[in-house]
C-alpha cells in the first residue's frame, strides 16, 4: 500500500511540511494488533518515534500502551489518555522529577538501567509511601547488526545492566522494601532487518530468565523492546513482516507459566505513513551531478546526516527525463544532504519533492538549528483547501 499524495492540494501549502497517511497507519496498526493478539502479546508503542496527538490517538484506540523515555513523554502519554498502568518508563538517565512523576502517576513499570537508579527509585518510593514496579533492563550482549549509533545491546553500550552486576541487582531487589520486581526488559537496537538477530535474542532471554528464577526473582514480564526494521529501499511499500516477527518469539522463547511477552515497536508502526514534503529552491551545477537544493533540511529530518540513512526521494511534479541529483537542504552544514546521485525526474525550481518513510524519528528529532521554525503537519483526512 503505497501512499499517493493529494498533489493539487499540496501545491498551495507552505513547504516544508510533514504529511501522514492515516489509512496507511490504521492498516499497520490493525495488522500488528491482530497478530500480536493471537499470541496474547501486549504492545507498548515507543513514543520517541512519533508523538503527534493524532497518531497517538489512533495508537491508543488500537489498545496499545506507551513506552516512554522521558518525563515529557510520560506527560504526553497521560494527556493523550493512555492508562497509567499501560505506560512503561525506560531510559538510562531518569531525573528525580521524572521518577517522581512516574511514581505519582502510577505508571505500569520502570525499566531500570543501573544499580544506582534502583536505589534512588526505592528511596523515592519509600518517601512517597508507595511501591515502585520495576523491571531490569538487561544488556544481553547480543549484536543487533545495525548502524552502531542505534546498537544498544552490546557490553560497550551505556544501556542496560551487564551480566557482572546481576548478582548485586538480585540482592538489592530482595533487600529493597519498596521495589516490586515485574520482569526483564531487553532492547538491543533499532532498524534490525535480520530475523536471526531476534532468534539469538530469544536464546539469551531464555538463559537470563532462568538465571533470575534461580535467584528467586520470577520475571512475569519479558519485554522484548522494539527494533523491527522497515524496508527503506526505493519503491518499497510492503509492511514489515510482522507475521514472521511475532511467530519467531512464540517459537523460540521458552516461557514459564505466568510469563507474558511484551513488545515496544516504534519505527515499524509509523515510519511508512509519514513523508516530508518540500520544494526545490534552486538547482545548481555540481562536478558530476547537479544539486537539487530543497527548503527542507537536516533540521526537519536528521536521519541521513546522522546515520547515513537512506530514504526514497521522488519529484512529485515533474515527468521529465530521469537524472542524478545530490539532494541537499539549506542548512549551513555539508552533512545536510538527503541523498547523493539520487535519480529524479528532471528537476526545476518550485518542484515538489517527497522524502518517504519519514514517519519515524523525523518530526520527533527535528531541531531549530539556524533558528528554523517547526514545520506544519498535515493528515490525509484534513488537508486544507487553501492556505
Ligand atoms: N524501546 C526502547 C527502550 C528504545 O530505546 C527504542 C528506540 C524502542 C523501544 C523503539 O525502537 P524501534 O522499534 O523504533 O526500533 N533515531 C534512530 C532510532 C533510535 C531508536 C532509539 N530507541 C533512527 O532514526 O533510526
Amino acid at each position: 500500500m503505497k501512499t499517493t499524495f493529494p498533489l493539487n492540494r499540496f501545491r498551495n501549502l507552505k513547504t516544508p511540511f510533514y504529511y501522514y497517511d492515516l489509512d496507511r497507519l490504521k492498516k499497520i496498526l490493525g495488522t500488528v494488533s491482530r497478530i500480536s493478539g493471537t499470541y496474547g502479546y501486549p504492545v507498548h508503542y515507543a513514543l520517541k518515534a512519533n508523538a503527534n496527538d493524532r497518531i497517538l490517538e489512533l495508537i491508543k484506540m488500537q489498545g496499545f500502551g506507551a513506552d516512554c523515555v522521558s518525563g515529557y513523554e510520560i506527560r504526553k502519554a497521560l494527556s493523550c489518555g493512555f492508562s497509567p498502568s499501560r505506560i512503561f518508563f525506560a531510559g538510562v538517565g531518569k531525573a528525580d522529577w521524572e521518577i517522581r512523576l512516574g511514581l505519582e502517576s502510577g505508571i505500569g513499570c520502570f525499566n531500570c538501567e543501573s544499580i544506582q537508579e534502583l536505589q534512588v527509585i526505592n528511596e523515592m518510593a519509600s518517601s512517597l509511601k508507595t511501591n515502585a514496579p520495576i523491571s531490569i533492563r538487561i544488556n544481553p550482549n547480543v549484536d543487533a547488526k545495525t548502524h552502531h549509533y542505534i546498537t544498544t545491546g552490546i557490553e560497550e553500550n551505556k544501556f542496560g545492566i551487564n551480566a557482572w552486576e546481576w548478582e548485586e541487582v538480585a540482592r538489592l531487589i530482595h533487600s529493597s522494601e519498596n521495589l516490586i520486581f515485574k520482569g526483564l526488559h531487553f532492547h538491543i537496537g533499532s532498524q534490525i532487518t535480520s530475523m536471526d538477530v531476534f532468534k539469538g535474542l530469544c536464546n539469551r532471554v531464555n538463559e537470563i530468565s532462568e538465571w533470575f528464577i534461580n535467584q528467586k526473582l520470577f520475571p512475569e514480564i519479558l519485554d522484548m523492546g522494539g527494533g523491527l526494521g522497515i524496508d527503506y529501499s526505493i519503491g518499497s511499500s510492503a509492511d514489515p513482516d510482522f507475521e514472521t516477527y511475532f511467530s519467531l518469539f512464540h517459537k523460540h522463547l521458552r516461557l514459564q507459566p505466568g510469563q507474558q511477552v511484551h513488545f515496544e515497536p516504534g519505527r515499524a508502526l509509523v515510519a511508512q505513513s509519514g513523508s516530508l514534503i518540500s520544494r526545490v529552491l534552486f538547482v545548481k551545477k555540481g562536478i558530476k551531478t547537479n544539486f537539487a537544493i530543497l527548503d527542507a533540511g537536516m533540521t526537519e529530518l536528521i536521519r541521513p546526516a546522522l546515520y547515513q540513512a537512506f530514504h526514497p526521494i521522488e519529484n512529485l511534479t515533474s515527468d521529465g527525463q530521469p537524472e542524478p541529483y545530490d539532494v541537499v537542504g539549506p542548512i549551513c552544514e555539508s552533512s545536510d544532504c538527503f541523498g547523493k546521485a539520487v535519480t529524479l525526474a528532471e528537476t526545476r525550481r518550485g518542484d515538489l519533492i517527497a522524502i518517504r518513510h519519514a514517519g519515524a524519528y523525523g518530526e520527533t528529532m527535528s531541531s531549530s538549528y539556524n533558528l528554523r521554525e517547526k514545520v506544519q503537519t498535515y493528515y490525509s483526512d484534513e488537508i486544507p483547501e487553501n492556505v
